[in-house]
């Protein structure tokens, strides 16, 4: 068969073009299809738990306490509450940022410490301990996020409708959320000391 000569340079054309494509370094991992791209979630912790719980939900948390409750002072129980316009959008503000905040617990693998720490003492698990807690009992930790977060719920219903009763039950709620997943993952058997019997003399 004789081809012409025409065809001839395209077949020689697409056999350099196919070698090129042989010899072309390959990228060792296959760049990611959409699918892969569907199916891993794009969030990602970025802080240690100590910082979160430090930097975000305990300053937050403490607003919402602050807020509403007694305070005794020298001229006797005074009641707190909000009562302006910018007391109630500052609890408002402190409400969202803890309901949101129970997204960030839910977040996987995040560290808990940067910097290791011991146990506190008797009863009370080291940084390591609480990282193994969470890494073994996820599911346990994320149902006691959905607590803190089922808190911030009704405290933001209560805010919305300025309901000062509400708020002061709630804060309450909301302490036992912080407590309940504080007395399984952080301080599980922690031995309050008794204090001393006789108050040391002066
Ligand atoms: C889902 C679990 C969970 C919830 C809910 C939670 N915490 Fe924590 N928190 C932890 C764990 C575990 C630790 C111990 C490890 C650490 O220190 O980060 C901790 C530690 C802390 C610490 C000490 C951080 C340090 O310096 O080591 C503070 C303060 C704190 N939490 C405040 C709060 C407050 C306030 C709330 C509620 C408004 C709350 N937490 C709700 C899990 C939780």
């Amino acid at each position: 068969m004789i081809i012409p000569t025409r065809h001839l340079r395209r077949l020689i054309g697409l056999a350099a073009l196919a070698l090129l494509a042989a010899c072309k370094p390959q990228p060792e991992t296959p760049a990611p299809t959409k699918a892969a791209f569907v199916n891993i979630p794009p969030y990602a912790a970025q802080i240690t738990l100590q910082d979160l719980m430090n930097q975000i939900v305990d300053p937050e948390a403490d607003v919402i306490w602050n807020a509403t409750g007694s305070i005794a002072t020298k001229k006797g129980v005074v009641e707190n509450y909000p009562r302006t316009d910018a007391d109630w959008e500052a609890q408002r503000r402190a409400v969202l940022r803890l309901l949101e905040a129970s997204n960030l617990l839910l977040i996987p693998d995040r560290k808990v410490a940067d910097t290791p720490f011991e146990s506190a003492g008797p009863g009370v698990y080291s940084s390591a301990e609480v990282q193994h807690q969470i890494d073994t009992r996820r599911a346990v930790f994320n149902s006691m996020a959905l607590n803190l977060r089922g808190a911030a719920q009704e405290l933001l219903k209560a805010t919305d409708t300025r309901n000062v009763k509400a708020l002061l039950e709630l804060g309450d709620a909301l302490d036992k959320a912080c407590e309940s997943c504080h007395k399984t993952f952080w301080y599980p058997d922690e031995k309050v000391p008794y204090p001393p019997l006789k108050p040391p003399s002066p």
